[in-house]
């Protein structure tokens, strides 16, 4: 048992975890402490340190007065929630289309950003694999990275059945396979990395000579017309009562510290980009995807439309153009 130190900033109780304590999921207890609703942050102490991880589960309090909850890993606790998710995931249009008509929409898209076929095509945070399977089915060979093994599960099940060669490998994005590749795409992932520049950078070093296909949609409080149209969005679903996209919120001690958390904007992302030494981004708006999903949309959520989609692609080095 672990005793630990906490004290309150904002809304949060930050507790002072030894680094060693990291995903070790220790025991932890807090005297003297008034009662901790549910997940807290806790953050390591040291110059420039990051926050390690959250404490996972309810606090309780015992006879001693004393609270108890298990020390998790950011990471086990994005791992925790896609493994619950996948279960779910692909019932939602938008996260798998299956109408023939925008899978050919997005066939095309990537087919304009991807190098020439056949090449070596990383997907990373590649979920139940929408974009692997494409590339895939395009002719490159690809490799699939993914934190949820039973988000990969469903990837590998859709490759066996359409009889695809895909490399599926369980680990973090941040951490990528040596390569080199000729192409790194994401689609859906940024916005859930603590730190999205030191990704794209680790990214940039396996396809040295590569390319960066950023797939992403503007959602969240990223443009005020837009948040507008998806609180319209959500509230039809609601008197609908159609299920949720997802099986339960994201975390708030996740999204804390997630800095693309409230939205992907454009502006943002390009001059991620940039910084993490990609050269010349081009940005490409989807409208036939967009066009293709909306003609499967009921009225009035017609009028509504789909929420902007676009593709952010660079390259490595100057040449490759
Ligand atoms: C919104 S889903 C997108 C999945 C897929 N790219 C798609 O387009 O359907 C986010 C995915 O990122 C994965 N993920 C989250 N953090 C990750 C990390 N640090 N490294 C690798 N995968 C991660 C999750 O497990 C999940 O499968």
């Amino acid at each position: 048992m672990q005793r630990l130190c906490a004290c309150r900033i904002g809304r949060h109780r930050v507790f002072v975890v030894p680094p060693w304590t990291q995903g070790s999921g220790l025991s932890w207890s807090c005297p003297g402490s008034r009662p901790v609703p549910q997940l807290l942050a806790y953050e390591p102490v040291g110059p420039g340190s990051a926050p390690l991880g959250v404490m996972s589960g309810q606090c309780e309090l015992n006879t001693q007065g004393t609270y108890y909850g298990t020390v998790s890993s950011f990471a086990e606790e994005v791992r925790r929630y896609w493994d619950e998710d996948s279960l779910y995931y692909d019932d939602v249009s938008h996260h798998h289309p299956v109408r023939p008509a925008e899978q050919a929409a997005w066939q095309a898209a990537l087919a304009e950003v991807l190098p020439p076929e056949p090449s070596r095509v990383l997907d990373c945070g590649a979920g139940t694999g929408f974009v692997s399977l494409m590339a895939a089915r395009l002719g490159h060979m690809v490799t699939a990275v993914d934190i949820s093994s039973a988000m990969l599960e469903r990837l590998k099940a859709k490759a066996g059945e359409q009889s695809l060669n895909i490399e599926v490998l369980e680990g973090t994005a941040e951490d990528p396979p040596d390569g080199p590749f000729d192409a790194v795409v994401e689609r859906h992932l940024l916005w859930t990395l603590p730190d999205p520049l030191k990704a794209l950078r680790a990214w940039r070093n396996v396809a040295p000579f590569g390319r960066l296909v950023l797939v992403e949609s503007i959602w969240g409080e990223v443009d005020p017309l837009e948040a507008l149209r998806g609180r319209a969005r959500s509230l039809l679903a609601h008197l609908r009562c159609a299920k949720p996209e997802h099986h339960a919120p994201y975390p708030g001690s996740l999204r804390g510290q997630l800095p693309l958390a409230s939205g992907t904007s454009p502006d943002v992302l390009a001059g991620l980009v940039s910084s993490a030494g990609w050269v010349s981004p081009q940005l490409k708006r989807l409208r036939d995807v967009e066009w293709a999903s909306s003609l499967g949309l009921r009225w009035p959520e017609r009028l509504i439309g789909v929420s902007p989609r676009f593709i952010l692609h660079a390259n490595s080095a100057p040449s490759h153009s």
